[in-house]
């Protein structure tokens, strides 16, 4: 499955995917790394692995919609059927979404629909919970709120911060996602309605 996966920053998720990849453990192939933040480090590990990468800045955009335009112009001269966003902190338009016919994956670092948005891993630390965790989902025109493909739980302590229960988190997030991208390579995720049905699981 070829994939254009966006990045925002670290990339660690990038990497875990590359690492999947190159282990054989995901058949996918990853057509084109953009950035739309210069300085994210997630492009030294494109650079290092010799993969495509490009940078679209958004503050180079008048508008959502033209940046979203020129994104999903790049996305598609490089081959990608699906797009994986690893830490892409951006919000997508309604356009961009039904330009790739809802293959769009995203990963939270909570529980969703618990703790949408932003800091998530800091909201879940300054809350007290018990159980913390990641959420890929399908993504739609609202923000964290498309079908869930997969969930992952950690044990989160009263000293936690965000800092430490997002590592916490991370690790399971480097887990979950290659599984995700992996059923959608093979075919086997089947949305119907507000649910994600893996076809043939366990197989
Ligand atoms: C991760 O916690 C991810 O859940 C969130 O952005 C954080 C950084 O991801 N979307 P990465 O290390 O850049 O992949």
């Amino acid at each position: 499955l070829p994939i254009a996966v966006l990045i925002s920053g670290s990339g660690t998720n990038l990497d875990a995917i590359i690492r999947a990849i190159e282990a054989k453990r995901l058949d996918a192939r990853i057509t084109v790394v953009i950035s739309n933040n210069p300085d994210a480090y997630g492009l030294e590990r494109a650079k290092a692995h010799c993969l495509p990468y490009q940078v679209i800045d958004h503050g180079d955009y008048a508008s959502r919609e033209a940046f979203d335009a020129v994104l999903a112009e790049a996305i598609r001269e490089s081959g990608a059927k699906a797009v994986i966003l690893a830490g892409f902190m951006r919000i997508l338009s309604p356009s961009f979404i039904s330009a790739f016919s809802g293959n769009v994956l995203n990963i939270h670092p909570a529980i969703l629909p618990s703790f949408a948005g932003a800091n998530a891993q800091r909201q879940q630390a300054d809350f007290g919970v018990r159980l913390a965790g990641c959420t890929v989902h399908f993504v739609d025109e609202k923000m964290d709120n498309g079908p869930i493909v997969i969930q992952a739980v950690v044990p989160a302590y009263p000293d936690d911060n965000g800092d430490t229960l997002g590592q916490r988190i991370l690790e399971y997030e480097h887990r979950i996602y290659p599984q995700a991208i992996q059923w959608l390579a093979q075919g086997r995720l089947k949305i119907q309605g507000r649910k994600v049905v893996v076809a043939n699981a366990g197989k």
